[in-house]
Order: structure tokens, then sequence, then C-alpha cells
């Protein structure tokens, strides 16, 4: 089909519940279809969690990364869940990202746009249906939004009004995301406070007072020249921060999307940024048919297994216009799979002229299974597949445009490795995540660090 028949085609048969004429993968089968029918008429009465403005506001920053002149910080849990919820465990996840993104944008001296997995990442893909301990046969956990994570047969039932408390949370966190984000706390004279209690002083907490420092003087000669103070521009006092999560579980999706007063088009409103997973990318696939209406910015996750034409048709569905800021790939290959799985799609993109944001996602194809039995990540791993993505776009003439991380505020041991050593035996200690392996503060700090010195040493500032 070409580039014109496609765009007249998506044009044409779009509503917020055509998904439901395709092929679903990775949805759950409620059992009580009046519950289900009840739960999406109460969303459907629910305000929006953001609004098409603000997601337009994204789409311009992320067109800004398409172009070489930003960086995108993706991050925040695996899987959010209702037990772990808590106003100290937001600010914490906050105050990470904020060292993160200060980190890169001093040191590697790019703009970067702060998106949180937070604010409704409840719900996950599972490589199996069914999950087996001691003999006994359950149905997976398919994340808070769906069913319960303890194993019995009650909870593991998925149950649709876990939808409502889903958006209740979100509602929540998302009210205390903004006011850290536009209250103050995220003001650059306030760049010391953003460090985590608990973490107590390592070389990387010594290594981030020190840019702490510059910082500060940097801004007490800005302010002695009449440029800091109450006269500082309005990005030094306040920050944007969005919020994103896999479209996944899309009777939530669809009860969320509204029609903006402003233009008359479709927006999700459950959050500013929705991308589409590894495991129901398909391009006949639900997922696909309902993002392709919206008119947020996208993302599509790409794996090893895609191929250069799959990833051209996926674009020519979700970006028919080709325009900035509107599709972000996110790659998630394995360390040492980039130049094979990698460098065909971004060539092929180059060559067709497509402008996406590139970013990579070093979590998703590091996953192993360790000595002491636990799902982990091996920092090594991930440190390796960020280096081979700035060294293959290097290669490619192509802009490295961000990082996609699972990583958290809380004092875990799940990922292995990093400077700060955590063992295999370690993992036990504070495994807490609901689904995959998260970074914790130091290993956070430290890979922020690589990827300063690598956007100082490609664009040489
Ligand atoms: C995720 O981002 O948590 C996830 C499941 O990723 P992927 O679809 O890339 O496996
Ligand atoms: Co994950």
């Amino acid at each position: 089909m070409t580039q014109t028949a496609q765009k007249e085609m998506n044009a044409i048969h779009w509503s917020p519940d055509s998904w439901r004429t395709k092929p679903a993968q990775q949805l759950p089968s409620y059992k009580d279809l009046d519950a289900l029918k009840q739960a999406e008429q109460a969303l459907l009465k629910m305000p929006p969690l953001v609004f098409a403005g603000e997601a337009r506001n994204l789409k311009s920053q992320l067109a800004n990364v398409a172009m070489g002149k930003a960086f995108l910080l993706q991050g925040g849990d695996c899987a959010e869940s209702f037990s772990e919820f808590s106003a100290e465990k937001i600010k914490n996840t906050f105050k990470i990202l904020l060292q993160m993104s200060v980190i890169m944008t001093f040191s590697g001296r790019m703009p970067v746009v702060k998106m949180g997995r937070m604010a409704g990442q409840f719900a996950k893909p599972r490589s199996s249906d069914t999950e087996i301990i001691d003999g006994i046969e359950l149905p997976s956990y398919r994340g808070d939004i769906i069913n319960g994570f303890e194993f019995n047969p009650e909870s593991r039932e998925p149950d649709p009004a876990r939808m409502l408390q889903a958006y209740h949370q979100a509602a929540s966190t998302l009210n205390l995301l903004r006011a850290f984000a536009q209250g103050g706390f995220a003001d650059l004279r306030k760049v010391h406070k953003w460090t985590l209690d608990f973490v107590g002083e390592t070389p990387l907490t010594r290594r981030y007072e020190t840019l702490a420092n510059e910082i500060e003087n940097a801004l007490g000669f800005m302010e002695a020249c009449g440029l800091a103070g109450d006269n500082a521009p309005a990005a030094m006092r306040q920050t944007d921060f969005f919020t994103c999560h896999e479209a996944l579980l899309l009777p939530y999706e669809e009860s969320l999307v509204r029609v903006d007063s402003l233009t008359g088009d479709y927006y999700d409103t459950s959050a500013h940024f929705l991308w589409v997973g590894a495991r129901t990318h398909q391009e006949d696939n639900a997922q696909i048919e309902f993002i392709r209406g919206i008119k947020n910015p996208l993302g599509l996750k790409c794996s090893p297994d895609m191929d250069p034409d799959q990833l051209i048709r996926l674009i020519d569905i979700l970006n028919p216009e080709n325009e900035a800021g509107r599709l972000t790939l996110v790659s998630r290959m394995g360390a040492g799979n980039l130049e094979r799985g990698l460098s065909p799609l971004i060539r092929r993109v180059k060559e067709e002229g497509r402008t996406v944001a590139w970013v990579c996602d070093p979590m998703h194809g590091n996953i192993k299974k360790s000595s002491s039995g636990y799902k982990t990540r091996r920092f090594e791993d991930i440190i390796d597949e960020v280096t081979d993505f700035f060294g293959v776009h290097n290669a490619e003439g192509t802009h490295p445009g961000g990082i996609h991380v699972e990583m958290t505020g809380q004092d875990v041991t799940e990922c292995t490795g990093g400077a700060y050593e955590i063992s295999d035996d370690n993992l036990r200690d504070r495994y807490h995540t609901y689904c995959d392996p998260r970074l914790n503060a130091n290993q956070s700090l430290e890979l922020s660090f690589l990827i300063a010195d690598h956007l100082k040493s490609i664009y040489k500032k």
C-alpha cells in the first residue's frame, strides 16, 4: 500500500473503540461483563487526567529530541502498585529523575525532556498466561489494574473495578507530580535538596554534590549579573514533567479518550505519552489500532526480531504525516545485539526520510535469572547496551535521543553490579519490585554520568 493510500485508510476508519474489531493480545478475559461495562461507564464520566495542550507541548519538545536538540529521560517503575503507593515514594522517584536530568543537562550540555513511567503504569504484558507454584496453576499477575499479585485464585481473577482504583491513584500521583514540578521543588536553586537521605555518602553522591556546587556557583554568578534570583527565567524555577505508560489495557484507555474542545481531535487523557510494547506491536493488532487514532505523542518498542520493512509499515500507520515529535522509537535489543538489531532499523528509517526520536531502553533485552533464583539485570549489560546505542548512532550519523529506564527512588537491590557492587546474594536483601528489576539511586546516577560523558563527547561541548 502506498503512503497516500495508507493515510486515506487511517483517516476513514478510526474510532476510540475500533480496536475491538482487531485481534488483541495480552488483554484479560473478565468473567463479569456487567461489572466491566459499569467500570467503563464510570471511567467515561471521570475528568481527564492530562490535557490536550500539555500533550501538544510534549510533542513539540519531542520534536526537538527527533531533531537532535534535546534528550529524553523516561523512567520509573516497571509496574506501579496499589500497596506501595505513598507520597514518599513518588517524591523519591521524582528526586532521582531530577538528579539524573540535571547531570545530563549540566555535564552533557543538553536540554532534557522529563517523563515518568508514573501515574498510570499499571498493566503488564506477560510471556505466559498462567503461573505454576508448587504444582498449583493460576492466571499470571498482569498488574494491579487487572488482578492481584498474591498467589491465590481470588486475587488472580481479573477484576474490572481495579481500573477505577488505578484511575484515582493516577490522579493523586499526578496531582503531587504537578505540585513538585511547578510549585518550587524543581527550582534549580534546590539542586542540593534532591538527594535522598537514605543513600548516605557514596562516590556517586559525592560526584553529584560536586556538580550541585558548580551549579550553585553558576547561579550565584548569574544572580550577581541580575539574571537569576527573582529575575530567573521560568525554566530555572520550575520544570515540565510528563507522564507515560504502556497502552495495553484497552478498555481503560478507550474510556479515557476525550475530544479536545480546541481542535476537535481525540486524545487519550490517561497520560501525556503512550507506547505500545514489544509483545503487542504487530501491525494489525488492537493496541496499534487504538494508538494510531489518538493525537498524543506515541512510542513504539522495537525488539531484535523487528525487521526494517515491518518498522516502516508501523511508521506509516502511526505517523503517516511524518510529523516530528509524533513518534518515538524505543529500542530494547539486549547488550551485544545493537549492530545486528538496531543499525538496520536506523539505516532504513533514515533512507526513507522518516523523522523519529530514537530512545534506548537498556532494561528489557537484558533480563537474567540470577543464581539465587531472582529475575535480575546486570548493570554491566545495561551500560554496554547504552554505550553501543551511542556508538551505533554515531556510526549512522543519527541522534541518540534518549533513555528509557526502570528505576526507583526506593532503596532496592534488584539489579546486580554498579560502583556500589550488588551481588547475586544481595538481591534478596531488598527485592521489592512487582515485575521487572529496577535500578536503584546509585545505579541511576552512575548511568546518568555515563550518558552525560557520551553526550559531551559526541557534541564536543
Ligand atoms: C515494559 O516496558 O515494562 C515492557 C514490558 O517492555 P517491552 O514491551 O519492551 O518488553
Ligand atoms: Co518492565
